[in-house]
């Protein structure tokens, strides 16, 4: 888990970019909301910007140590930890600003809407301010045959893998590029306005056109975000920007098409609700050509008549026996029982599915972790 805070704490070109706009936004003695604040880096540059109270939510528990550096780094009494999900958590008072940063390289995840949001219309004060105040997300195509091949080989065993290939060409990957594989100037899809997110509509239905510059593959297209920070800060992902720790997503097509210089690129990308996320979906046309691709990551992972059949709202459920074991789990937690009696209880109740204690315990644990107070 640290490796992966260290790793964001090394990406010097988005820490040192929300810094300057963080020390630009905060006005003195303020009240500050850090959401996803994992080392607490942001929180504690708010309070070194003059914040008057800065707190700092994580679900996660790296919280401990970023209260760790908060005391040895004198920040303890200005900033308060809160550690757990966003939607579950009450502040004592409404900030006059929110910082977060907890992105992946696209932005558009129905979990991060929701939980800017919620905290946006709970917790920030009339004529607040967010960072970032909005995000813009881009694509272009690209041509770039090693990652394509990276993606596609490797599982050449005198086996045909075939029906695997084309699901992994129905998925989103996470890919640097850079400049010279773009084959056009980027467009923008969508421009979400933090302040004012939507969950009711589509994020993404977009299409347009580009006018390829110059000939080449077209191997599938490149998607990140700019996020307008300040009205003059921008940190991008952008091949055309300094790298960053995020990386492009890369919609592979499955079969690369050919253009000339000039050509026109026709491109259809929308995003549909989908479980609790969204499923991607992108067509690249070439009309002069009459050529046609079409991928969507509802078709990137395996769906069973089972997965389909529980997606009924005629479905009526009825519970497996893993699900009685989590009922009477549930049903033991009275605030009277200790973790090792309720484990007992179950292996009693349930010979036939627990030989050990410690079989037991390591269920009851994980339950008490994620649904005990
Ligand atoms: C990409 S990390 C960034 C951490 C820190 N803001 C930084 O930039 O170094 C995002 C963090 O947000 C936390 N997080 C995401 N959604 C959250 C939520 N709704 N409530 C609390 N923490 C959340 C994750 O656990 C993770 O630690």
């Amino acid at each position: 888990m640290i490796k992966y805070y260290l790793d964001l704490l090394k990406d010097r070109e988005r820490i040192e970019t929300y810094q300057k706009a963080i020390s630009q936004s905060v006005k003195s003695g303020d009240t500050v909301l850090d959401l996803g604040t994992g080392l607490g880096t942001f929180a504690f540059f708010a309070a070194q910007s003059g914040a008057g109270k800065v707190y700092a939510v994580e679900k996660k528990s790296i919280i401990e140590m970023a209260k760790e550096i908060s005391t040895i780094n004198n920040l303890h009494e200005k900033v308060l930890f809160y550690n757990g999900y966003s939607k579950e958590i009450d502040l004592p008072e409404k900030v006059d600003l929110i910082i977060t940063e907890m992105f992946w390289s696209l932005f558009v995840s129905r979990v991060t809407m929701e939980s800017i949001k919620d905290v946006r219309e709970r917790f920030l004060k009339e004529g607040g301010r967010l960072i970032p105040n909005s995000v813009k997300i881009c694509i272009a195509p690209v041509s770039n045959e090693k990652i394509y091949d990276e993606i596609i080989s490797g599982y050449d065993y005198g086996i045909d893998f075939t029906p695997a290939k084309k699901m992994v060409i129905n998925n989103m990957h996470q890919r640097h590029f850079k400049k010279e594989d773009l084959l056009s100037p980027p467009e923008v899809v969508k421009e979400i306005d933090s302040m004012n997110i939507k969950l009711d509509e589509l994020p993404i239905d977009w299409c347009g056109s580009f006018k390829s510059s110059r000939g080449g593959i077209i191997h599938g297209l490149a998607g990140w975000m700019d996020l307008q920070l300040t009205d003059d800060i921008i940190l991008s992902n952008s091949p055309l920007s300094p790298s960053t720790v995020w990386e492009n997503i890369f919609f592979p097509i499955e079969s690369p098409l050919e253009i000339s210089e000039g050509d026109t690129v026709d491109v259809i990308i929308k995003t549909i609700p989908f479980e609790n996320d969204y499923e991607w979906k992108w067509d690249v046309i070439l009309p002069e050509k009459g050529m046609f691709e079409s991928q969507s990551t509802f078709k990137g992972f395996p769906l069973s008549r089972d997965f389909f059949k529980k997606k009924s709202i005629n479905y009526t459920p009825t519970l497996s026996s893993d699900g009685e074991v989590a009922k009477v789990i549930l049903d033991l937690f009275d605030g009277r029982k200790t973790a090792r009696e309720i484990a007992e209880g179950i292996k009693k109740r349930f010979p036939w599915r627990f030989k050990k204690i410690e079989d037991t315990l390591s269920r009851v644990e994980k339950m008490i972790y994620r649904y005990s107070k």
